[in-house]
């Protein structure tokens, strides 16, 4: 193939190469027929397909086309083989449908629940969130079929998104926004990735060469295409020479005539052009090889739907009500019960095969109930007493009742964010109402993204998060409530209890053209742990209608290198009644660290299935990376030696065992010392140290006092010149102080200082 491929760079002409760069179309990339290259067809992504034959319909109606529930309901399951077969489902939809690249999967990560588009994107955990980015690609891409993982990077948010600037550092950029991409990237190699609308630290990440060259190509080995989301691109010229190869969508003649000239005039290189080309030809031609067209299993992708939605589908709180059981009569209040909410605006929007209807699934599973309906609120966010009054009187007259509350769809979209994480004035005060009235009151709530609940969660018997439930949604709703499935999602992202509690609070949605990522890494519960605030449902959290016990947790080696890793294994026993799934979850922590660290990190976590009294021991395997963190000043990942606790539980706030391990780092790593390095910086480099000891000891000697704590008591205050003063200050600060009794000057002194550690 490679071979063909150059044959055919060698006869195109620079209009050609170039014309292939950029879409022809909403959809299709440039054919050249003369060479026998043809067009490529993509189409959203990512919760299923959304596939506009013809773009110049006024409607831009989709293809029908299975809705799976959206992502923070997809990575709730925690089940990554579930996730493959939605990809693989989708891949068949798209063979049907000629679609050669899926656009999706979204893997950005949750910073603030504010985002318009969280309901795209799987999780606030880095790992959790590559995992499942993976796990899609594969699916799709063993079909035959492409995907496009996106929006990379720095998308966390809508507001002004096409031009802000994420203003990111080092560190919490490469361990917090670009891991999950990295791990869907080593892991999974998507076909192509699609650059982002925004800015990262001032450049388009249309045009920027640090994160789609040196990074995602250069570094992470990506061997596929990198996209523009449609319209990112600003300057092909500039775009090109940083690394991206196709710009969607098409036609853009006058881009066409520009980067010809700019590659005639000498400003751009032929060959960067031909690179392009080169990745564009090798994807086109490797989905060439999937034959398209025919039919897929309408009925059954409607079912697999249902199944990531009921594994999806997280149990909050339950006081024993759920699964119904007994009751002759239940009033089911709310519109959603009737227009279910199953996924969020935008370009992910898919036109649904068949939808499941809540009220009818209802009453399909239990045919021996009789059920009530009522609206118990209206389209949009007036208040209507009315119907809170009417909701109460039924709910009154059943035995129990099962309220929908689903955020009104437009809320949660593409293009712009939340404004808060409140259901409407009506919903709140309509639950309130009914559940004062019957106090088995069940809460379903349809939602892409957290909700703050404290103002009635007290209140109700329990709550189903039911998330963006996809078209199938419905029955799963039904199943759970009913006792026919075990619920067993659990939280992908932390419910806080206001928003006033998250963790880009004060940063959000940022000003004057840049939004800066003032929490640093700690976003999440990374943030909610660090600060010890109270959440409403923590990270990793949900319940079942059994319990889990986990016992003997056991360590392949307690003291191991970081290039070996370690296994971890543990017994988990269902100690109920009834079948169940648990995620175990696996979180590391640093006992010490130079630089400063959450509390603990997801790095592992697996899902059991366990008859009732059976007990499994699942085991975990953590590599380098589970106890590795980005050092900015070395520009990598880096591990210390040192001691780690492994914790292991069933949420990021339920731990049940730990154990310690040794860590022995293998990185011989060079010194960090400069000019401007401190003493104290001098005194922990391990080869610093011995440079500066003569130092430090003439200063000890000389220095008024030896200790700061010794000088603690003494009245009027400490006097200058102590060790604990100037620890702080760089060595040569320090050194022009005393310059008088130096034999030389303070600069050649720390230069012969360093040119001694550095030829060490
Ligand atoms: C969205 C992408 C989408 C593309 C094509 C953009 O506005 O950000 O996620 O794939 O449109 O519809």
């Amino acid at each position: 193939m490679s071979e063909q491929i150059e044959e055919i760079i060698k006869k195109m002409t620079l209009e050609e190469k170039v014309g292939l760069c950029i879409g022809a179309s909403f959809w299709n990339t440039t054919p050249i027929e003369r060479l026998g290259v043809p067009a490529m067809t993509v189409s959203d992504g990512p919760n299923g397909l959304r596939h506009v034959p013809d773009m110049s319909d006024p409607d831009q109606r989709s293809l029908p086309a299975t809705c799976f529930p959206t992502a923070s309901c997809v990575s709730s399951t925690w089940n990554t083989e579930l996730v493959q077969q939605m990809g693989e489902a989708i891949a068949e939809e798209c063979i049907a449908q000629n679609v050669d690249v899926i656009l999706g999967p979204g893997t950005n990560m949750k910073r603030s629940p504010l985002c318009g588009r969280n309901f795209e994107y799987f999780s606030e955990d880095p790992y959790l969130a590559g995992e499942m980015a993976a796990h899609y690609i594969e699916g799709v891409q063993k079909r035959g079929v492409g995907t496009s993982l996106k929006h990379f990077a720095g998308n966390n948010q809508e507001y002004q998104r096409f031009s802000i600037s994420s203003e990111i550092d080092e560190r919490t950029l490469h361990e917090i926004y670009l891991t999950a991409f990295e791990k869907a990237v080593k892991q999974a190699k998507p076909w192509t990735v699609m650059c982002s609308y925004n800015k990262l630290n001032g450049t388009y990440a249309s045009e920027n060469y640090f994160l789609l060259t040196q990074i995602l190509k250069q570094d992470w080995g990506f061997e596929g295409l990198v996209v523009s989301d449609w319209g990112a691109v600003h300057d092909r010229v500039a775009s090109f020479k940083g690394g991206l190869d196709l710009e969607m969508p098409g036609p853009q003649e006058a881009r066409v005539k520009a980067s010809v000239e700019a590659v005639r005039k000498g400003e751009l290189d032929e060959a960067v052009v031909d690179e392009s080309v080169r990745r564009i030809l090798k994807i086109i031609f490797k989905a060439q090889q999937t034959p398209k067209g025919g039919e897929f299993d309408q009925e059954a992708h409607h079912q697999l739907a249902g199944k990531i939605a009921s594994e999806g589908m997280v149990l909050l709180k339950n006081n024993g009500l759920l699964p119904l059981k007994g009751q002759r009569k239940i009033a089911v209040i709310g519109r959603g019960a009737k227009s279910p909410h199953f996924q969020g605006g935008g370009s992910s929007h898919v036109n649904p095969t068949k939808v499941s209807i809540p009220l009818e699934e209802l009453k399909k599973t239990a045919s021996d109930i009789e059920f009530s309906y009522s609206e118990g609120y209206p389209k949009g966010e007036d208040f209507r007493q009315d119907l809170i009054d009417a909701a109460v009187a039924e709910a009154v007259a059943a035995d129990a009742a099962i309220l929908f509350i689903a955020l009104p769809t437009y809320i949660e979209s593409e293009g712009y964010d939340r404004q808060n994480i409140d259901l409407t004035n009506q919903q709140v005060a309509l639950i309130k109402a009914v559940a004062k009235a019957q106090p088995n009151s069940v809460v379903v709530l349809n939602n892409g993204a957290a909700v703050a609940m404290q103002d009635w969660v007290e209140g109700v018997a329990a709550v189903l998060e039911g998330w963006m439930m996809g078209q199938a949604g419905g029955t799963a709703v039904a199943e759970i409530l009913f006792g026919k499935v075990n619920p067993s999602g659990k939280l992908s992202e932390t419910f806080p209890i206001r928003l006033e509690d998250t963790p880009a609070y004060i940063n959000w949605p940022g000003e004057v053209g840049k939004v800066y990522y003032g929490e640093g890494m700690f976003i999440g519960y990374r943030y909610y742990d660090e600060k010890q605030v109270p959440v409403q449902f923590p990270f990793g959290f949900g319940l079942s209608y059994t319990s889990f016990e986990y016992s003997n947790l056991k360590v392949s080696q307690q003291s191991f290198k970081d290039i070996d890793g370690v296994v971890v294994s543990v017994d988990v026993k269902n100690v109920g009644q009834v079948t169940g799934k648990e995620i175990v979850q696996v979180y590391v922590h640093d006992q010490k660290c130079s630089l400063r660290r959450p509390k603990k990190e997801l790095k592992g976590f697996t899902k059991v299935e366990l008859q009732p009294g059976e007990t499994k021991t699942v085991t975990i395997p953590l590599d380098f990376r589970a106890f590795a963190f980005y050092h900015p000043g070395y520009h990598r990942w880096i591990t210390e030696s040192g001691e780690f606790e492994i914790l292991v539980g069933a949420s990021s706030a339920d731990i049940r065992q730990k154990v310690n391990v040794n860590l022995e780092s293998t990185l011989v790593l060079p010194s960090l010392l400069n000019k401007e390095s401190t003493i104290a910086e001098w005194m922990q480099d391990p080869r610093g140290k011995e440079v500066i000891a003569p130092i430090i000891e003439q200063m000890i000697s000389r220095g008024p006092q030896k200790d700061i704590k010794e000088i603690e008591d003494t009245e009027g205050g400490i006097e200058m010149g102590t060790l604990e003063f100037v620890k702080d200050m760089p060595l040569l600060s320090v050194l022009m102080f005393s310059q008088k009794d130096l034999p030389l000057p303070p600069e050649e002194i720390v230069q012969a200082m360093l040119d001694e550690v550095y030829e060490a």
